[in-house]
């Protein structure tokens, strides 16, 4: 079958276009217009401003990912609904809906982070994949331990109780001034970070990290950063020295925290893969180090990974998800609503 993806939740405009059969699949055509340039001049996403760039972009992207399939072959539409931000989602849902009345196609509903859970299933031979899995979801919204039991069967183990570990990576780098979106930007910097002969030190908190349950808090830690910046003479804050430790140390905080909580919550439920996924999944350092932990620690676990280009928001990763629902019901909606506070 032919499914017709599209994705708005954030400042990422999605489309694509996928061939689902026998639970593979093969991405016709896959368009992420993105509305970075315009947002890092607030150092974030502006939701009013992101709902009408997707208004103004969402036909274009769609005419360009057609070239890939006529309208006339899709047969299944997915729309995200939550979570998210909702001026932005109902942009993509009342487009998909009018879409599926045009085509008189079915639509299914996605969940955001499930799509960015089974964006691991992305290219992989579904029976390989074993289960129970513990997927750890780290984006710019949301920050999760989820309990995969089965496609469709997840409990929520640990959440944030503040900022999303994205939104960490963003708030820091906007205290640098190293721009949105802070992840990569801070990734970057902390790679050019050789430990010297620099007189300061910076000690950075690991929040809950010794707590018995699997939440987490990021607010506090940058909370941290932002006074040791403070307490800096002008001339070391602009310091390439500086920027580069700090971001090394605050990167480095992050992913301490949550490999610890990952590892804990994959022995604890005996699963059998654990699996990353969101926009921080794309971080080198949290891919690798989590790698080797996982190796070291509990090795007959399977560690999965989406491909770079699936971990931030797509639309891909929405078709994979309304394909697995749909082999279980065959049936999809006539009209979907949006709920943007949806949990998993
Ligand atoms: O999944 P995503 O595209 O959108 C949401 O669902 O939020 O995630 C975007 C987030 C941003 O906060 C961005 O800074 C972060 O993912 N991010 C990264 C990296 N690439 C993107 N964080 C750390 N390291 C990266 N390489
Ligand atoms: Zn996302």
């Amino acid at each position: 079958m032919i499914i017709l993806a599209i994705e708005t939740s954030c400042d990422d405009t999605c489309v694509a276009i996928l061939r689902a059969e026998k639970q593979k699949f093969k991405v016709l055509n896959n368009i992420v217009s993105s509305q970075v340039k315009l947002h890092a001049k607030y150092g974030g996403v502006y939701p009013t401003l992101a709902k009408r760039e997707h208004q103004k972009n969402l036909p274009i992207v769609l005419r360009k990912t057609l070239k890939a399939a006529k309208a006339s072959e899709i047969d299944l539409i997915a729309v995200t609904v939550g979570h998210g931000l909702e001026p932005c989602l109902w942009v993509g849902v009342n487009f998909a809906n009018d879409l599926a009345k045009k085509l008189k196609v079915p639509i299914t509903p996605v969940n955001h982070v499930e799509a960015h859970i089974l964006a691991n299933f992305i290219g992989r031979d579904r029976t390989l994949i074993k289960l129970p899995a513990i997927a750890l979801v780290v984006s710019g919204g949301h920050t999760g331990l989820i309990l995969m039991e089965d496609i469709g069967k997840y409990k929520l183990i640990g959440e944030t109780r503040d900022d999303a570990a994205g939104e960490c990576f963003d708030k820091i780098a906007r205290i640098l001034g190293l721009g949105y979106p802070g992840g990569p930007k801070i990734a970057a910097k902390a790679a050019e970070y050789r430990i010297s002969n620099v007189e300061y030190r910076i000690n950075l908190p690991r929040p809950m990290i010794n707590q018995k349950n699997y939440d987490f808090s990021f607010s506090g830690l940058k909370t941290a950063v932002l006074y040791d910046f403070k307490k800096r003479s002008p001339k070391v804050r602009k310091s390439k020295e500086y920027v580069r430790k700090m971001c090394f140390e605050a990167q480095q905080a992050i992913i301490d925290v949550l490999i610890k909580k990952t590892i804990k919550a994959a022995k604890d439920y005996k699963v059998k893969s654990v699996m990353l996924g969101g926009g921080v999944a794309a971080n080198q350092e949290l891919r690798k180090q989590l790698e080797a932990i996982i190796k070291k620690e509990i090795p007959n676990v399977k560690y999965l990974i989406p491909n770079l280009k699936y971990c931030t928001d797509n639309a891909v990763m929405v078709g994979v998800t309304a394909y697995f629902h749909w082999l279980k019901r065959k049936q999809g909606q006539q009209e979907v609503s949006v709920n943007a506070n949806l949990k998993i």
